[in-house]
């Protein structure tokens, strides 16, 4: 059983294969935290709650009811009344008056892992995952906090969410709702996070936790390039193999905060949730309000074993594609081969020597509807633009067929053109404030997808297309961050309420998609990865990672984006060269091990390449279908680090019954006058010997690990190498 009530002392136990949480009561009912850490087995107390401590506990000593509140490691700390760390939970009366306060008024535990309603989350069957949900109530209020713990043990993560619900006669207003707290003693804890930009998006920062508060934030409708709902507390030397790791991910795709911070007695707080700026709910009588998930995990082993633990959760209880555990055809997108100027026979023709490689779709991208030859119009308009794929797209989609391959398109179906008939029709549509000029991004504005007619209009737009010929992938995508928050059907009293129903307008079309059609391989994007969240992948089994698609720059995008992704879920091309975004020259093997990595495909015009690309483009796909298995379903490793050392990176991934591991080496920069590098690997049984494929050179499990393995001298820059390492049977060796 993964969850025990310990009736005697009022202590609920979450017990993972490797963790356990201990959640606490004073006798008042106050919810304090008092563990988060390695599995324990034994009784457990609540000495940690420092309640004897403390001679200010508010039923003993009401007088310094206040120093209390500002130093009980709170489980769900709510705002106005007291403990003056970062709230969770902020609630005004009719009156405007900022104050709540939460007390124990019952749980359940159950099998299982109800649905969060309309918001993407977790999921598992009553063997996978148990349930505590932990009932607080503000009397004076007549709120409701329903404090939900999911734990699932085999992946060592409790999934957290809080749902506010109004069970009086006053209209409340929430202007903050977090979704998870964790209070914990400063073990001199470093603060892991995900930053960058577009074209160099989650990269890995690490520092000090001071006193005050670090965040990492968005407020731009998206989960964003520039900063990731990812937060993770490590103790100082955790590297990917010891350390304590504490980590929190956020299952949202729209503004987030994550924060920590550090108070006068040394105890960290950190939250995360929805950002409070720009939000605030009214929230009338019985009505609720459903927090989004935030997935959390601990790992004793360092940060390879967070990874893990993510991927493993993340491939098991939320991607729901039936691609999850499938092979991706190969694609070929034609964006950077073309841009916006082709035509149905440029398209063909891209097929054609595409299936000679063994590529197996033709994804075609931006510029096929309306009279988009541009990036200044039509976004509304999806009508098939029959000046360029003359005849229609169905006999495209058909001829693309004959020639063998599958057929995906490209959507915004978020975004409106100014110049566009949608426009014209309905100005109203995008979101924007009274007698101000929209701000434009991309040329073009944000529909307003508070609004039910707005989003069954980009419904079906989006689905007609679909039911029209035999697509079989979609790259959805979104290429602007949200401005002007105006809706022209929101009331003054409901308007904070917008970048949140914007996010769940989205979820919506996503759902409806997913449900009409089911075998649709769905790619999100958003200007490269600017919404690449966990809850992008409750709809898709993949996100476009970056528009970057230089294999040196994808080291660190990808190094950042596999620290809590399964490495199936990013998308990653092979593309032309010079690169398009940062004009850099690499050899077409490392960028084909480097894409290997993700889901794979080609961003280039196949036809205009010598035929020694093309003939490794045959090879290369060849080893897709070699390895792809392992890649997707196996153990992932990180080995060495080009962002840590500038001059090498190193992954592998290894298949669940150790029985081969495929190591990737990349020399970023060649230096002059060394030896072979040694570099220590993981993933192996260490009992084990395993054949070097490709030489007769057997290694043991153990010294591969513990000893090291030697790469041998390579020459030149951006150079790479897979090594593929396959276990001998005990009768062959
Ligand atoms: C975004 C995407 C690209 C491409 C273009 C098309 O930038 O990230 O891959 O689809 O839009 O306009």
């Amino acid at each position: 059983m993964a969850i025990y009530y310990q009736e005697e002392n009022r202590i609920f136990q979450l017990h993972t294969k490797r963790s356990t949480y201990l959640i606490g009561m004073t006798p008042e009912g106050y919810v304090g935290h008092i563990y988060y850490g390695e599995r324990l087995f034994q009784r457990a107390d609540h000495y940690l709650l420092r309640m004897g401590e403390i001679p200010f506990t508010p039923s003993v000593n009401k007088r310094e009811k206040l120093s209390f509140l500002d130093s009980f490691p709170m489980e769900y700390p709510t705002g106005g009344i007291g403990d003056f760390r970062e709230s969770c939970l902020n609630v005004k009366n009719e009156k405007g008056q900022m104050g709540s306060e939460l007390f124990y008024v019952s749980h359940r535990i159950y099998e299982g892992k109800e649905k969060l309603a309309d918001l993407p989350a977790s999921f598992g069957n009553g063997e996978e995952v148990q349930t505590l949900e932990i009932v607080l109530e503000d009397g004076i209020l007549n709120l409701q906090a329903v404090l939900s713990y999911s734990v699932f043990e085999k992946e060592d993560v409790i999934a957290r969410s809080v749902r506010i619900v109004n069970r009086g006669k006053e209209t409340l207003r929430l202007e903050k709702v977090f979704s998870a707290c964790l209070d914990m003693d400063n073990e001199a804890f470093e603060m892991i996070n995900l930053c960058g930009s577009w074209a160099r998006e989650r990269h890995i920062q690490r520092g000090a936790v001071r006193y005050g508060k670090q965040a990492v934030s968005s407020l731009r409708g998206e989960s964003g390039h520039q900063e990731h709902p990812f937060m993770a507390l490590v103790t100082p030397g955790t590297d990917q193999q010891q350390g304590k790791v504490y980590a929190m991910h956020f299952v949202y795709s729209g503004n987030f905060l994550a924060q920590v911070e550090m108070n006068q007695f040394d105890s960290v707080r950190m939250v995360m949730g929805i950002n409070p700026e720009q939000f605030d709910w009214v929230l009338s009588p019985g009505e609720d309000f459903q927090a989004p998930e935030v997935i959390l995990t601990y790992s004793g082993e360092g940060l390879g074993r967070m990874s893990r633990n993510f991927h493993d959760f993340y491939r098991s209880h939320m991607i729901r594609s039936i691609y999850n555990h499938k092979k991706r055809p190969i694609l070929i997108n034609n964006w950077e081969a073309t841009y916006f100027k082709f035509d149905h026979e440029k398209l063909l023709e891209i097929a054609r020597e595409a299936k000679k490689c063994g590529i197996e779709m033709l994804v075609m991208d931006d510029g096929w509807f309306g009279k988009r030859n541009t990036d200044d119009n039509s976004l509304g308009d999806w009508v098939v633009n029959e000046e360029k794929l003359k005849g229609g797209l169905k006999k495209l989609v058909d001829q693309v067929n004959e020639i063998g391959l599958e057929f995906g398109i490209w959507f915004e179906p978020e975004m409106v053109s100014p110049d566009s008939d949608l426009y014209r029709a309905h100005p109203d549509w995008a979101l924007q404030i009274d007698k101000r000029e929209g701000t434009m991004g991309r040329n073009q504005y944000v529909l307003d997808l508070s609004r039910a007619d707005v989003v069954d209009y980009v419904y079906e737009s989006v689905a007609k297309i679909l039911r029209s010929a035999n697509i079989r992938y979609v790259k959805w995508d979104m290429n602007r961050f949200l401005t002007d928050l105006g809706s022209a059907r929101l009331d003054a009293a409901h308007h904070g309420e917008l970048f949140h129903r914007y996010v769940l307008g989205v979820y919506e079309l996503q759902e409806r998609l997913v449900r009409e059609f089911p075998e649709l391989l769905l790619e999100n994007c958003a200007s490269g990865g600017g919404r690449f969240d966990p809850g992008m992948l409750y709809y898709s089994p993949q996100i476009w990672c970056s528009d970057d698609t230089d294999a040196i720059e994808r080291l660190m995008i990808q190094e950042g984006t596999g620290l809590i992704y399964p490495l199936a879920a990013m998308g990653a091309h092979v593309s032309d060269c010079p690169n398009h975004i940062v004009g850099r020259i690499t050899p077409f093997e490392t960028r084909g091990y480097v894409a290997l990595a993700g889901t794979f495909g080609y961003e280039l015009d196949i036809t205009k390449l010598p035929d020694e690309q093309r003939e490794m483009i045959c090879e290369q796909t060849k080893m897709y279908h070699k390895y792809n298995d392992l890649v997707r379903e196996g153990d992932y490793y990180r080995i060495a680090s080009y962002r840590e050392n500038h001059k090498f990176d190193a992954w592998a991934v290894a298949s669940k019954d150790k029985r081969e591991v495929l190591m990737t080496y990349v020399q970023v920069l060649a230096e002059p006058n060394k030896r072979s590098r040694k570099i220590y690997l993981q993933g192996f049984d260490k009992e084990a010997l395993y054949l070097l494929e490709g030489t007769k050179q057997v290694y043991s499990g153990e010294m591969l690990m513990y000893a090291g393995f030697l790469i041998e001298p390579m020459e030149g820059d951006f150079v790479s190498r897979p090594y593929h390492f396959v276990k001998k049977e005990s009768d062959d060796r």
